[in-house]
């Protein structure tokens, strides 16, 4: 471990003063001229030196447009931002989200039995086996149909609610594993304080068949608890107040909020504070993906949560994949000044896990003071964003290939598809032909004097010529199973984290979802009583009064 005393983290040096931060800028200027086809030319070699591997998952960081030296040098920013030493803190429960005065113990959520990992002296894995246990006999329950609904019906739909952190995880792995989940259960989710996300996702159900569960860190999340009341009401309606226990089930840290809203506390599954709502859908807020997928499932997603923070604890930088993904990361938005970033994997079933990122990635470093409040001096956080591939092909990659803007891209791929397809085309060989041919193009593009050689009429050369040196990693794994799902969540949770670390954020706190919150708070009653007099500025004013009057 580096001695934290020597980093410039702990001698209060912002990022950018430091002499890494300086050698990293001078040899961008250095590189700037070098493509990609010449880096491949130049050592044949290349794609083996800019590989790691790590329990079955490999990647293949190539087609980036790095060195060696170059890799050396983010790697020594890294150790001067107090990478090691911040890696220490988190895995050893120190209060490292200092705006909220709390440890970031994720790590523990899929640390085995055994293992000790203190928050102010107490052991916390024993608790977090204790819970994975009640999920597990709960979900057994379910599942088998032990658990019936009030009238002794078996459960066929859960339907889990909550938003952010406590609905984008389960409902991303839901899909990522649909392979592995129990099909004469189904689950939905619902979000959005739309009333027509609550009203779809129950009208064709039948109550006596449906389980809801409440999932919120806080209890207090406004949009949660009203598509909760929202479902109580359906379910009431049908079989009265005294189904509410059989029908609901909650997941939270706060019993008291549980209790009043009226569910049973003994139907409760607890986390704890040192969760972060985006970094939870290992905990108890995974009891819907569990009920599906099955307990033996859940803990094999576990420990490829867990084999991926021992990588990341232990892997020298230079062979860490989340620490070179965040570095990747760091070289282009802040050396490159690339605004976004797309993570585009090759698999249907991981159509959401784009859009969990988003909240992981965006909620985390979409920051601009640093630890003590200071305003950041270089650019943070990216746009994350992206769709599985191949639809994206026929949609943005145009502007991907050929547009002004350079996106780098995570390809995420699967060696063996979960389905072999029907008919005679392997249509797997499709999928990932398709998956190579992007990031070869994006990287090598084609010259004027390649398109002129075939014969294109000299007007349209400009139009078909690809410039290339389009950075792409590429992230391959052997099946899109639950070891391979927590392997990928642990990695960009760690990503997130080495970037934050660097940038000197705090990746843990949100405090930009809260004035929206508030203010809305405000224009909830000027919405619902028109005599309350507008005090807004003259657009929010008039839209109100546009809603009034409707
Ligand atoms: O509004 C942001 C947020 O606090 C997220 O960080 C969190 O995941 C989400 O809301 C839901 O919060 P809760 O689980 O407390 O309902």
């Amino acid at each position: 471990m580096a001695n934290t005393e020597t980093t410039a983290r702990a001698a209060g040096t912002a990022v950018e003063r430091t002499p890494q931060w300086a050698a990293l800028a001078a040899h961008h200027t250095e590189i700037s001229g070098v493509t990609l086809r010449q880096l491949f030319a130049d050592d044949q070699k290349r794609a083996e030196s800019f590989t790691v591997q790590a329990d079955g998952l490999y990647l293949d960081y190539s087609k980036n447009i790095v060195t060696s030296r170059t890799i050396e040098l983010l790697v020594a920013l890294a150790e001067a931002a107090g990478l090691r030493s911040g890696i220490e803190a988190m895995f050893g429960g120190e209060r490292i989200n200092v705006t909220e005065n709390r440890p970031v113990l994720h790590v523990a959520l899929r640390a085995p039995a055994g293992v000790s990992i203190r928050v102010d002296g107490v052991d916390v894995v024993p608790e977090v086996h204790a819970v994975l246990d009640r999920m597990s006999a709960f979900a057994d329950r379910v599942r088998s149909g032990v658990w019936t609904g009030a009238t002794g019906e078996h459960i066929t739909t859960i339907v889990n609610i909550g938003i952010g952190g406590s609905d984008l995880g389960p409902a991303m792995a839901y899909e990522a594993l649909r392979d592995y989940t129990d099909r004469s259960i189904a689950v939905r989710f619902v979000s959005n304080v739309d009333p027509t996300d609550v009203w779809e996702a129950t009208h064709d159900l039948d109550p006596a068949k449906t389980l809801f569960i409440v999932a919120s860190k806080t209890f207090t999340t406004l949009e949660t608890l009203a598509n909760a009341r929202a479902a109580r009401s359906w379910l009431t309606e049908a079989l009265g107040e005294k189904a509410v226990s059989a029908h609901f089930v909650a997941v939270s840290t706060n019993a008291e909020k549980v209790a009043e809203f009226g569910i049973d506390t003994a139907n409760m599954f607890e986390f704890w504070d040192w969760v972060g709502g985006r970094y939870s859908m290992d905990s108890a807020i995974g009891l819907s993906l569990m009920v599906a997928i099955g307990p033996a499932h859940f803990r094999e997603m576990l420990a490829g949560f867990h084999a991926m923070d021992v990588h990341f604890r232990t892997a020298p930088f230079e062979r860490n994949i989340p620490v070179l993904l965040g570095l990747l990361g760091l070289w282009y938005r802040d050396f490159f000044g690339t605004q976004t970033h797309a993570v585009l994997p090759y698999s249907q079933y991981l159509a959401r896990f784009p859009a969990y990122l988003q909240q992981l990635d965006m909620e985390s470093n979409g920051k601009s003071v640093d630890l003590d409040g200071r305003p950041v001096q270089v650019p943070t956080g990216p746009v994350v964003w992206g769709t599985p591939g191949t639809n994206g092909q026929h949609a943005y990659f145009q502007l991907l290939h050929q547009g002004t803007t350079v996106v780098p891209a995570d390809f995420i791929g699967f060696v063996r598809p979960n389905h072999p397809g029907v008919g005679e085309v392997d249509q797997h060989i499709l999928l990932m032909a398709n998956f190579l041919a992007q990031t070869e193009a994006l990287a090598f593009g084609k010259t004027a004097a390649e398109v002129a050689a075939e014969g294109v009429a000299p007007e349209l050369v400009a139009h078909r010529t690809f410039a290339g040196n389009r950075p792409t990693t590429t992230l391959l794994a052997s099946r899109l199973d639950p070891f391979t799902l927590g392997q990928l969540v642990a990695l960009y949770e760690h990503k997130v984290f080495t970037q934050g670390v660097i940038w000197g954020v705090n990746s843990f706190d949100q405090w930009g979802v809260e004035l929206g919150k508030v203010l809305a708070g405000r224009i909830i009653p000027e919405l619902t009583d028109h005599s309350v007099p507008l005090r807004h500025d003259s657009s929010t004013n008039a839209l109100i009064s546009l809603l009034r009057s409707a």
